[in-house]
């Protein structure tokens, strides 16, 4: 019997579990161990399916800033779950694959910043929140893409800006505030891969169409677009307009929400440059499975672990930006 017991065992170890096992697990475990789900439009389906709460950085940021259980499990990228641990430093917050990062946080190391920084002693240093915790606590107010706008806006007249990391969205904010703005020259890798030339190619195809875009999208992209918004901002864009058809140009994991909000409308990913990779789709966002999500609650790990006096400095930043929005 005890062998019996024992080969059972092995075999419930090396089975993969199903899907819906893990999902019925995942249910379980949140309520045992008092935790909720954060999840990013980029990740993948069945997370965005599963999540308690699920949306755009500012509003995840918010978020995390109310909730009142002992675990937040962070289904998105590095410097959101380091943002949640920052804003809300008593929970456990944990984040599928430690991986997860971003092309944009990483486009900014802290002491090359730190330099930077320091031939402008005047200036106000605003950071849109992809970026690491060492850089926002070198900044004086962080923003997102909801918010970018308010946020310069919300800075007097006669002070010089750092903008920092992304300088698509730097120049994109210049152009919308008509402030003159320093810019960090900082990229996302995803929203960079988009093609211009086949954007303009596809739109010919389908005249109907109407092409929206994140802010991180480089100038000549954003110049022809129909509409630029966050990730919130383009869901709310295509269910409020009239039109059917929509040329997306933001991370692919979008495309699952617009589906489910307006399920007799077309949306088309942006072409990329490269037909040979899935450049549309955020590797790092990608990083976090099902599978890790359910590991990372069973185990409590791997957590988001901040010095208290990191957690101090970078905290001030983000609740001006939660004060202005
Ligand atoms: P949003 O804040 O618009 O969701 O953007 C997050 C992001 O990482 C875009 O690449
Ligand atoms: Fe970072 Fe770009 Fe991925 Fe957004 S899409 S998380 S900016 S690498």
């Amino acid at each position: 019997m005890a062998q019996e017991l024992q080969t059972t065992s092995n075999l419930v170890h090396t089975q993969v579990p199903s899907r819906e096992k893990l999902i019925a697990d995942i249910k379980r475990l949140k309520k045992e161990k008092n935790a909720v789900i954060l999840a990013h439009y980029y990740q993948e389906e069945a997370i965005q399916s599963i999540a308690d709460y699920l949306g755009d950085s500012l509003y995840l940021a918010k978020k995390a800033a109310e909730i009142d259980a002992e675990i937040i499990v962070f289904a998105g990228v590095h410097f959101m779950a380091e943002t949640a641990k920052i804003i809300n430093p008593s929970k456990k917050v944990v984040l599928p694959d430690l991986k997860a990062g971003c092309s944009l946080a990483d486009s900014c190391p802290p002491n090359d910043f730190a330099q930077f920084k320091k031939q402008y002693p005047e200036a106000i240093v605003v950071t849109y929140i992809n970026c690491s915790a060492e850089i926002k606590a070198l900044s004086d107010v962080v923003c997102t893409s909801s918010n970018a706008i308010k946020v310069i806006e919300s800075i007097p007249e006669d002070r010089q800006i750092i903008f920092a990391p992304d300088k698509n969205l730097g120049r994109y904010l210049i152009k919308q505030t008509g402030r003159d703005m320093i810019l960090w020259d900082g990229a996302c890798i995803v929203h960079e891969a988009f093609s211009f030339e086949k954007i303009v190619k596809l739109a010919k195809e389908y005249p109907q169409a109407k092409f929206i875009a994140h802010p991180e999208s480089e100038s000549q992209v954003l110049d022809i677009a129909h509409y630029i918004g966050s990730t919130s901002g383009l869901l709310d864009f295509v269910q409020k307009d009239e039109t059917n058809t929509f040329i997306v140009a933001t991370e692919a994991g979008i495309l699952h929400e617009m589906k489910k909000r307006c399920p007799g409308k077309i949306f088309i990913p942006a072409p990329v440059d490269d037909d040979t990779c899935a450049c549309s789709e955020c590797a790092f966002m990608k990083l976090n499975t099902l599978d890790k999500l359910h590991r990372c609650l069973l185990n409590e790990s791997p957590e988001i672990i901040l010095d208290e006096a990191l957690i101090e400095s970078a905290r001030l930043p983000i609740e001006r930006m939660l004060a202005i929005h």
